[in-house]
C-alpha cells in the first residue's frame, strides 16, 4: 500500500500516469465539494476516527485523532485472488473480467454510478446534524460514516476513470455535481433526497437505508468483473459500522423510550413516543425497498447471466448457480386485485435480493424489541409490509395499507398520518434536537450505549471542540 502519495492507493497508481493524472485532477473538485457540502462547522476539530492504512484484517482500522478534510481518502482494493472465475449465470466458471465487457459497458457503468451517486449524496444530506449531536460519541460516528461515505465514492470514481475512459471522467464530475433533494440537479435514487435533518431520521437512514447498501454491495462483491468485486469487499468491511450506528441508535432511543413511559407521559418528559419511532421505521424501511428495483426484472436477468452481479452470499447459499431453469412465484396486481404470477427466477432477482434483505431488517427489529421486554414494556415494534408506500416496482402507483392489503387512495390518505411521520411529528423531534456536547453527557430522549469506541469509555472526549 502506498500511503504516501497524494492518492493513498493500493493499486500501483503511480504506474499508471493517465489515471493518476485524472484523479489528480478530480482531487481538489473532490475536496471542494467536501467543504462545501460535508459536515458543517466541524472541519477544523480534531475528530477520533478509524482510517484504512491497509487492506489486511488487522490494518484497515486504525484509530486517532483526525481532522475530516485531512481524512486519508484513497482507492483501497482487496487484493486479487488469482485464477478468480466468474461465479455464476451462463459463463460460471470461466476466467473473471478484468476488464468491462463490451456489451455490458453502460450498464456496468450505470450500476457504478448509481452507487456512487448514493455515497456523496448521503454526506449532504447528514450536514447539518453535527449542531444537534446528542452526544460527543454519537459526533463521532456522524463523522466516521461521512468520511467512510466519500471514501465510498473514491473507489466508484476510480472504477469510472480506470475502466470507463472519457464517459466515466464524466461521469465522476457529475457525482460532484448532483445534490441531494435539489430541485434541478437531484441525486439518483429518491432515498437519497429526502431529509436526513434529525438524528431518529440518522439512525434510521443508517440503519435501513445503508443496509440497502449492504446488499447490494453484496451482490457486487462476487460479481465476475474482478475490480468491481474487490472494490465492494473492501467497502462491505466499512458498511458494518454505518449499519452498527443505525441499529443501535434506535435501539437506545427504544430504551430510553420505554424508560419514560414506565414514569408517565413521554412527550411530556421530552422523549420520542414509540408511535413517532413506529412511523419513522415504515418510512425508511418502504423508501429503502425502492433501492433494490423492480420485483420483476429483465436487468437483473441480464446482469446475472452475464455474471456480474449475483446473489446474496451466492457461493455459500447457492449450489446451483446457473439458475436458468427455475421459477419464482411473486404476488402483483392485476384487474385491480393481488394475484400469483411465476416469473422466471433470472427475472426474480431483485424481489430475492429484497427478501434477504428484510430478513436483516426483522433481526434488527426482534433486538428492539427485547429491549422493550427487557424495560418492561408491552408494547411492540415491526416492519410494515413490503408492499406498503412504494414507489419503484409493482406496487408502485397502488396503495395498501400497513399490512400489504389493497386498500383505496382515498383510505390511504385518510390513514396515512397514522402510518408515516406527519409534519408535526417531524417538527415535535426536532424541537428534542439540541446539542450535547460535554463528554459524558447524553440528550434526554436517547440512552447511552453500552460500550464506547475501540474499548474508550462513553465519557472519552470523542471530538476536540
Ligand atoms: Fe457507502
Ligand atoms: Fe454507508
Amino acid at each position: 500500500m502506498n500511503l504516501n502519495e497524494r492518492i493513498p492507493n493500493n493499486v500501483n497508481l503511480s504506474e499508471d500516469k493517465k489515471l493518476q493524472r485524472a484523479l489528480e485532477k478530480w482531487l481538489p473538485n473532490y475536496l471542494d465539494w467536501w467543504h462545501e457540502m460535508g459536515p458543517e462547522g466541524f472541519q477544523q476539530k480534531d475528530v477520533y476516527l478509524r482510517t484504512a492504512i491497509s487492506v489486511e484484517p488487522d490494518g484497515w482500522a486504525n484509530f486517532d485523532f483526525v481532522k475530516m478534510p485531512d481524512y486519508r481518502w484513497g482507492i483501497f482494493l482487496k487484493p486479487a485472488a488469482p485464477d478468480a472465475k466468474i461465479g455464476f449465470g451462463d459463463n460460471h466458471g470461466q476466467p473473471a473480467y478484468q476488464e468491462v465487457p463490451g456489451e455490458f459497458r453502460n450498464s456496468l457503468r450505470r450500476i457504478i454510478v448509481t452507487q456512487g451517486d448514493t455515497e456523496p449524496a448521503s454526506v449532504e444530506q447528514q450536514r447539518q446534524l453535527g449542531a444537534t449531536c446528542p452526544s460527543l460519541y454519537d459526533l463521532r460516528n456522524l463523522f466516521q460514516v461521512n468520511v467512510e461515505e466519500g471514501r465510498h465514492l473514491w473507489a466508484m470514481v476510480y472504477l469510472l476513470q480506470r475502466y470507463f475512459g472519457r464517459d466515466g471522467r464524466d461521469e465522476a464530475d457529475a457525482l460532484l455535481e448532483r445534490r441531494s433533494g435539489s430541485p434541478d440537479k437531484p441525486r439518483i435514487l429518491e432515498a437519497f433526497n429526502q431529509p436526513c435533518d434529525d438524528w431518529l431520521n440518522f439512525f434510521c437512514f443508517t440503519m435501513f437505508t445503508d443496509r440497502d447498501g449492504k446488499y447490494q454491495l453484496s451482490a457486487l462483491a462476487e460479481s465476475g468483473f474482478e475490480p468491481l468485486a474487490r472494490t465492494c469487499q473492501f467497502m462491505l468491511t466499512e458498511e458494518a459500522h454505518h449499519m452498527f450506528v443505525g441499529d443501535t441508535g434506535i435501539n437506545r432511543v427504544v430504551k430510553r423510550t420505554a424508560q419514560l413511559m414506565k414514569q408517565g407521559d413521554v412527550r411530556q418528559q421530552g422523549g420520542i413516543p414509540l408511535d413517532i419511532i413506529q412511523k419513522h421505521i415504515n418510512f425508511w424501511f418502504s423508501y429503502s425497498l425502492d433501492l433494490f428495483g423492480g420485483e420483476i426484472s429483465s436487468n437483473s436477468a441480464d446482469f446475472f447471466a452475464a455474471g456480474l452481479k449475483g446473489r446474496y452470499k451466492e457461493q455459500d447459499q447457492y449450489e446451483d448457480h446457473v439458475a436458468a431453469n427455475e421459477t419464482f412465484t411473486m404476488t402483483v396486481v392485476e384487474d385491480g386485485k393481488l394475484q400469483s404470477r411465476e416469473v422466471g427466477l433470472r427475472n426474480a432477482l431483485n424481489e430475492v435480493l429484497r427478501g434477504e434483505y428484510v430478513k436483516d431488517c426483522e433481526k434488527g427489529l426482534a433486538r428492539w424489541n427485547k429491549t422493550l421486554g427487557e424495560e418492561g414494556v408491552s408494547e411492540r415494534l415491526y416492519l410494515p409490509h413490503p408492499r406498503f408506500h412504494r414507489h419503484v416496482g409493482e406496487y408502485a402507483g397502488h396503495y395498501f395499507d400497513i399490512e400489504g392489503n389493497l386498500i383505496s387512495q382515498e383510505e390511504f390518505e385518510q390513514l396515512k398520518s397514522e402510518w408515516l411521520p406527519s409534519i408535526e411529528d417531524r417538527e415535535y423531534v426536532r424541537s428534542l434536537m439540541h446539542p450535547v456536547t460535554e463528554p459524558g453527557k447524553i440528550a434526554n430522549w436517547i440512552a447511552p450505549p453500552a460500550t464506547g469506541i475501540k474499548g474508550k469509555p462513553f465519557e472519552f472526549e470523542y471530538v476536540r471542540l
